[in-house]
């Protein structure tokens, strides 16, 4: 499904999108950050835009296919390498196999980032972009012997690349870096580092950066820095869960777009089920799409109502439920459903409600957080917060 075709433009937002078209419209390049909720439609959000910019008339930007997600292990040879590799395959995309290998700089490029992985360390970029279907992979005919690759070298190659597209007649690159929040994990030190020396390249000339993170990031990552944030647009764009209608516009519009031609057709749930998942996940519409779509492969083929508010709660609790016994066992179940209802709780909290011992809750919350069943929420003072993963909330109702 095109974003193009299935994408219900935000209402409240006619002021975000104005952030980022204004951005993005700005000659000369820039970096911003888009932050919101964990399933708000972030991706999405930067993902229609940057579509957008491809086809413009005037000042067309041009954009990998996909996003590039950070990893926290990243450093400046790590995002270089992640850049060439996918902006290569993007150029690779709109020309023929010939015209490619002709170019010195792509055949080069191409060689570097696809061929020699086993050689340095940091390729698993390669290996991502491949298992995109982008198709970096090795470059026909001539075969180019690749010596110790500085980080400078690789600097050189980026900006050739990156004029070799402005001369394409394109104004400028986006790159759309997800989940900056990989970073955010590392000590403050190691960030600031990581941030200082590819300060350069995120001020390439003709380069959009859109760094994409959870609601915070910003203050958390870029605040603390001044000589990045000097660098960055001055606030983030940050996004809100999307309204009830429009959630039910985006599932309308899905409806539509993948019915099988000519056949009658019913829709999955009634509206009230999506109302009620609506409060439930507080609007963050991924987590409601995928009830949905697990309430359908949960069905009898022979169904043929759409599920009631009754029926589909149930079944979402019985799947929750059956997903939590397949990996907790007796005792540490009643105190997982406990921990649900309270989503969000200190150990001391979960421990009286239970009637357990620091020491036992500790343990749990050890193998929760290694299942990913609860991750850790805020800290305030020596008390650090859980929350229990979203898919379980429909436990919350029971
Ligand atoms: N405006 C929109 N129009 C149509 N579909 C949307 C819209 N926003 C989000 N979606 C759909 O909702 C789902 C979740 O969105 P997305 O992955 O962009 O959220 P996210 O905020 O990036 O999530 P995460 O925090 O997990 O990275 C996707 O399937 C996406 O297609
Ligand atoms: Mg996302």
């Amino acid at each position: 499904m095109s974003v193009h075709e299935a994408y219900i433009p935000r209402a409240e937002s006619v002021t975000t999108a104005d952030l980022i078209t204004n951005f993005l419209r700005n000659p000369g390049g820039g970096r911003i950050v888009v932050e919101g909720d964990q399933g708000v439609g972030k991706t999405t959000f930067v993902n229609f835009h940057r579509q957008c910019w491809e086809k413009a008339a005037k000042h067309k930007l041009l954009s990998p296919a996909l996003e590039l997600e950070m990893q926290s292990n990243w450093d400046e040879r790590g995002l270089l390498i992640n850049l060439l590799a996918s902006l290569s395959s993007r150029i690779r995309l709109e020309m023929n196999n010939k015209s490619f290998v002709k170019e010195e700089l792509l055949h080069e490029i191409t060689a570097l980032v696809g061929v020699n992985i086993e050689d340095t360390g940091g390729f698993n970029a390669t290996l991502s972009i491949l298992g995109t279907g982008a198709g970096v992979g090795r470059t026909q005919g001539k075969a180019v012997i690749v010596g110790e690759v500085t980080n400078d070298l690789l600097r050189q190659y980026f900006r050739r690349l990156v004029s070799f597209v402005l001369r394409r007649g394109y104004s400028g690159v986006i790159f759309h870096l997800d989940n900056l929040d990989k970073l955010g994990v590392r000590e403050p030190e190691n960030l600031k580092t990581f941030f200082e020396s590819v300060r350069d390249i995120l001020q390439e000339p003709g380069v959009y950066f859109i760094f994409v993170g959870n609601t915070g990031l910003f203050q958390k990552v870029i605040v603390p820095l001044p000589r990045v944030r000097s660098i960055f647009f001055d606030t983030p764009i940050h996004l809100e869960p999307l309204s009830l209608t429009e959630v039910k516009m985006v599932m309308d519009r899905r409806y539509h777009l993948l019915v099988a031609p000519g056949k009658k057709w019913i829709v999955p749930v009634t509206t009230e089920v999506v109302e009620n998942l609506y409060t439930i996940f507080e609007g963050k519409i991924r987590y409601i799409m995928n009830s949905i779509t697990s309430l359908i492969s949960h069905l009898p083929d022979s169904y043929a109502q759409p599920l009631t508010i009754i029926q589909a709660m149930s079944l979402l609790q019985g799947i929750a439920i059956s997903e939590m016994k397949r990996v907790l066992k007796g005792a540490e179940q009643e105190v997982f459903l406990l921990a649900a209802k309270l989503n969000c709780f200190t150990n001391s909290e979960l421990g009286t409600h239970s009637r357990k011992s620091k020491q036992l809750i500790q343990k749990y919350l050890k193998n929760w957080l290694s299942l990913n069943l609860v991750s850790r929420a805020e800290k305030t003072g020596r008390n650090q917060f859980y929350k229990v993963e979203p898919r379980f909330a429909v436990l919350r109702e029971r």
